[in-house]
């Protein structure tokens, strides 16, 4: 089948099964520009809990189909790779997160969406990117906070808040990976340009950042800047976006330690192809299920994040 009819055939399905497609900006470009929405991973939860489709096919990876099955128990919710994993959430193995919760008692407990939903289960309230630090400052200033798995951004809203949060020590293999060197040469032969980072940075690079934000705040503050040129340290499917909102200005992927690659792509994120989407609306599976006992103790701290967010 060509891309055409692969596109033709996912519309037809799409309308046939009133199912909604929705895309994270790290996905295939093909993908972002099929989808119904594309967003940043608390923007994909908002639209997740309030669509009135059947069906959801969340092209993302794992944990974000699983916030969306939580939010929306009756809705069938499918990801066209069910391997699309995440080492962050991977880094955060529920029973040694209770383990770590129970040493360290009298503590809120705050999780970075990107968990799978049994440590969710164990977090009074979930964050993202976009969100973290108005979470945290809606807690008393002496509240003892547990913040979990990245601890980039959990160092970096410590930073911004004034607060000594206990850190779990995870890390995104994809934002780890950025080359401070290669990126300072970039920035000697584009001296103008401005460089963006995503907070699961590590600390050294989100020092020398002119913006530090989730994928949809470096969207913005791209889209409403006045400079023309850009250094983008985050997956380089935000490119996509970055270049379709921006046609006359220069984004230039921050580059990795690997010298043979020009950026960082997400290997999860990149198992989701067009033709998984077809066959995933097609043959209806891989489906996310969250057992229910898990499911009811990990809305709630889903819950908590979109009303402080609402
Ligand atoms: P945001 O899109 O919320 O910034 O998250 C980035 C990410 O790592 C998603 O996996
Ligand atoms: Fe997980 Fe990092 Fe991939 Fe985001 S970019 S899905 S945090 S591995």
């Amino acid at each position: 089948m060509s891309k055409e009819e692969i596109i033709q055939n996912i519309v037809r399905l799409k309308k046939e099964k009133n199912a909604i497609i929705l895309a994270h900006y790290y996905q295939d470009s093909d993908i972002q520009d099929i989808a119904d929405f594309v967003g940043d991973s608390l923007a994909l939860a908002q639209w997740a809990a309030k669509t009135t489709a059947d069906i959801i096919v969340l092209c993302g990876v794992h944990f974000m189909g699983e916030t969306a099955k939580i939010l929306s128990p009756e809705k069938r919710v499918f990801i066209p790779d069910m391997k699309a994993g995440c080492s962050l959430a991977d880094s955060c193995p529920a029973k040694e997160f209770k383990k770590f919760i129970d040493e360290n008692p009298g503590h809120t407990v705050l999780s970075y969406v990107n968990t799978t939903a049994a440590v969710k289960a164990l977090t009074d309230i979930v964050v993202t990117s976009t969100n973290a630090k108005q979470v945290v400052d809606s807690l008393p200033i002496d509240e003892k906070i547990i913040f979990g798995p990245d601890k980039n951004l959990g160092d970096y809203i410590n930073k911004l808040t004034g607060r000594n949060m206990l850190l779990w020590e995870g890390v995104c293999h994809v934002h780890e990976q950025f080359s401070l060197e290669r990126i300072l040469e970039l920035k000697k032969e584009y001296p103008d340009a401005l460089l963006l980072a995503h907070p699961e940075c590590p600390k050294y690079l989100l020092e020398v950042a002119d913006h530090v934000g989730s994928t949809s705040s470096i969207l913005k503050f791209a889209t409403n800047s006045d400079n023309k040129k850009f250094i983008v340290a985050t997956e380089a499917g935000i490119l996509h976006q970055l270049q379709k909102e921006n046609p006359d200005k220069l984004f230039i992927p921050a580059p990795p330690e690997d010298s043979t690659c020009a950026c960082n792509e997400c290997f999860y994120m990149k198992m989701n192809t067009l033709e998984k989407l077809y066959l995933c609306l097609k043959l209806e599976k891989p489906e996310i299920f969250v057992d229910e006992e898990t499911r009811i103790k990990a809305v709630k701290p889903i819950e908590r994040m979109l009303d402080i967010s609402a």
